[in-house]
């Protein structure tokens, strides 16, 4: 299976994967074959990519950090809590770290995997799917620096709720497909107290965990918000979610522009390293991330170009490839090459699905 932008679609392609929505409601199964019709109705509803089976890769699965099952529960229990805050009822803290354990439990269970993020969201789903993200990010680098389970759950239930002061912000600022003005960029920036505000007021939730809410903007550098606070006076669970927060909104559309890929985002997480993001941190995260997620299309230096099918974890920049083309010519059958042992190739370029 390979991930595919629906702008580049080919109509009567097979679905690899079912579709969600944001309430866990299956809106298209497995084996569904996208007419023209489905494909625009996608669209409409937000989705800009689907998992599709198209005789290329077909017998590879994509490895995922967490379960679909793990993931639309945790989407689905923050729908329910930002209903609750938005209704001023006192939400269900039991239910958020019922839902951080089984993250904790899926991440143990895939210890040696390296990051691959394979949601299929759309853009109404972008907030809560977003959560999640950067919660499965967060735990993964609590683990690579050997936090015990207390502290990787205190860490996922601050960074699971992480912008829950958005509940405060109206609307039509959140959701604003343009630009923001100064005030409403100044209103925005209150989500950090208006989280710390709810989540410290809660008798369940540890302090620790509230000031991820207060401080998941702030940068090393002093450039942050709200407090302009510098290095090691931001905590430790801040500075991580910081770097999973950026790395999530990078690699991920938006309704004002368009992900990028993964070694385009790993570029700018390092040009901001030691400025806006904690350097021992990054290096540990970076060590965990796919550059060439599998399915990714790549060009090599001799002109060929193919699909990733498989990592290598000593060698994120030198995946297994399968290559189906030299230049725009089909190769009479397909060739498989692990780029670990072909020091003479390698990749040049990531073209776009
Ligand atoms: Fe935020």
């Amino acid at each position: 299976m390979r991930k595919i932008d629906l702008e580049h679609i080919e109509i009567s392609s097979k679905l690899a994967r079912p579709i969600y929505n944001s309430k866990s409601q299956m809106l298209l199964g497995q084996g569904t074959i996208l007419t023209s019709k489905f494909i625009e109705r996608l669209k409409v509803l937000g989705y800009t990519s689907v998992y599709i089976d198209d005789g290329l890769i077909d017998d590879v699965t994509i490895d995922e950090t967490i379960s679909e099952e793990t993931r639309l529960q945790a989407v689905n229990c923050l729908r329910v809590v930002n209903e609750e805050i938005q209704n001023r009822k006192p939400f269900n803290v039991s239910l958020v770290k019922k839902v951080v354990s089984d993250i904790i439990d899926d991440l143990i269970a895939s210890r040696e995997m390296m990051l691959n993020l394979s949601d299929i969201r759309s853009y109404d789903d972008y907030t809560f799917n977003h959560s999640v993200n950067v919660t499965v990010i967060s735990v993964m680098i609590g683990m690579s620096l050997h936090y015990t389970q207390n502290r990787l759950h205190d860490l996922g239930l601050g960074v699971i709720l992480h912008d829950i002061g958005k509940t405060q912000i109206p609307l039509e600022i959140i959701n604003k497909p343009a630009k923001l003005t100064d005030d409403e960029y100044a209103v925005v920036k209150k989500h950090t107290w208006h989280g710390f505000e709810l989540l410290r007021s809660n008798p369940e939730i540890k302090i620790t965990s509230a000031h991820v809410a207060l401080q998941h903007h702030e940068r090393c550098d002093g450039s942050g918000y709200p407090r302009n606070l510098q290095g090691e006076d931001i905590l430790e669970f801040a500075r991580i979610s910081a770097i999973a927060d950026v790395y999530d909104a990078l690699t991920n559309d938006r309704c004002y522009r368009k992900k990028l890929p993964v070694h385009k985002a790993y570029e700018i997480l390092l040009e901001n390293s030691g400025s806006h993001f904690d350097n021992y941190i990054l290096d540990r995260f970076i060590q965990k991330i796919a550059l060439y997620p599998q399915g990714t299309k790549v060009m090599l230096n001799d002109g060929r170009s193919g699909l990733v099918i498989s990592q290598n974890h000593i060698s994120p920049t030198r995946p297994m490839v399968r290559l189906f083309w030299h230049r725009d010519k089909e190769l009479p059958k397909p060739v498989e090459v692990n780029l670990l042992y072909e020091p003479a190739l390698a990749i040049t370029d990531v073209i776009s699905n």
